[in-house]
């Protein structure tokens, strides 16, 4: 079986379709309440992570019943099909327990690790970002493009850090103050698929993480690449969306986020 049997637009409209509903649940849950699980001191899970993921499930295998995916809260499925879905129900889930308007659905089909098609959905701003391999990325239907800030001290950028940041050897902190005294500014909005997308439509002129997980990043991923960014790992070398650090920008800023990274 190759990628090149399955129809993109097919793909990308159920992918839209899946995080539009995730997003009505989160919206549903955020309006009439929800009750708040511990995966970890600080890692939060919600009715409505388990309720999105469900629905997005669901939706997909509608359509694709043989596909394999790999979701934040159950795991993966154990098909063996090449075809994968990385889904995060609800990207942002400290936010939107506490209330904070910033989270969003995540959903993106891989092919042998690539991602070939992606929706981001922010109920909140009711806005769909989606991209499919080779046709350009989306916002409510608008091609969007990546900014052209070419310097650092111009570039406002975004980050996050690992719910385990008390024991990992790379809590990011020392980046963080890096950037914070070498761009315009850094900004941790909380939802990495949201960081990615706003990378993508030039809100955000770069972004960078480590310790994330594929269902963070397949989406986002592939807007900031069809959106005409740039993806690496911190290291520079190809991005890997099961090796957890990412560096997305707008191209022109790659290498100095890169020099600031090896600092
Ligand atoms: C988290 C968010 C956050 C990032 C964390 C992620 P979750 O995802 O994307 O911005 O900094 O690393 O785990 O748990 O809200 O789906
Ligand atoms: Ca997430
Ligand atoms: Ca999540």
């Amino acid at each position: 079986m190759s990628y090149l049997d399955i129809d993109l637009e097919q793909a990308l409209s159920v992918a839209k379709r899946a995080a539009r509903e995730a997003g009505k649940i989160q919206e549903d849950y955020r309006s009439r309440g929800f009750t708040v699980g511990k995966k970890g001191e600080t890692d939060l899970v919600t009715e409505a992570d388990l309720a999105c993921e469900e629905a997005i499930i669901r939706v997909i295998r509608e359509t694709y019943p043989d596909h394999d995916t790999l979701a934040e809260e159950k795991g993966g499925s154990g098909a063996s099909s090449p075809f994968r879905w990385l889904i995060d129900p609800l990207d942002g889930t400290t936010n939107f327990a506490h209330g904070f308007p910033v989270y969003c659905a995540s959903v993106a089909l891989t092919y042998g690790g690539e991602p070939l098609a992606g929706a981001v959905f922010d109920p909140t701003r009711n806005e769909m970002f989606y991209a499919a391999e080779g046709r350009g990325a989306y916002l409510n239907g608008d091609i969007i493009k990546v900014s052209a800030t070419n310097d650092l001290i111009s570039s406002l950028l975004a980050t996050g850090f690992p719910y385990e940041i008390r024991a990992v050897e790379q809590n990011n902190i020392k980046h963080f103050t890096n950037f914070a005294m070498l761009s315009q500014a850094v900004r941790r909005p909380g939802a990495a698929a949201i960081d990615l997308c706003y990378v993508a439509c030039g809100r955000l002129d770069g972004f960078w993480e480590f310790h994330l997980k594929p269902w963070d990043m397949g989406a986002g991923a592939l807007i900031v690449a069809e959106a005409g960014g740039k993806l690496s790992a911190s290291d520079g070398t190809k991005l890997d969306l099961y090796r957890a650090d990412i560096v997305a920008s707008n191209g022109h800023i790659h290498k100095a986020m890169l020099d600031t990274l090896a600092m």
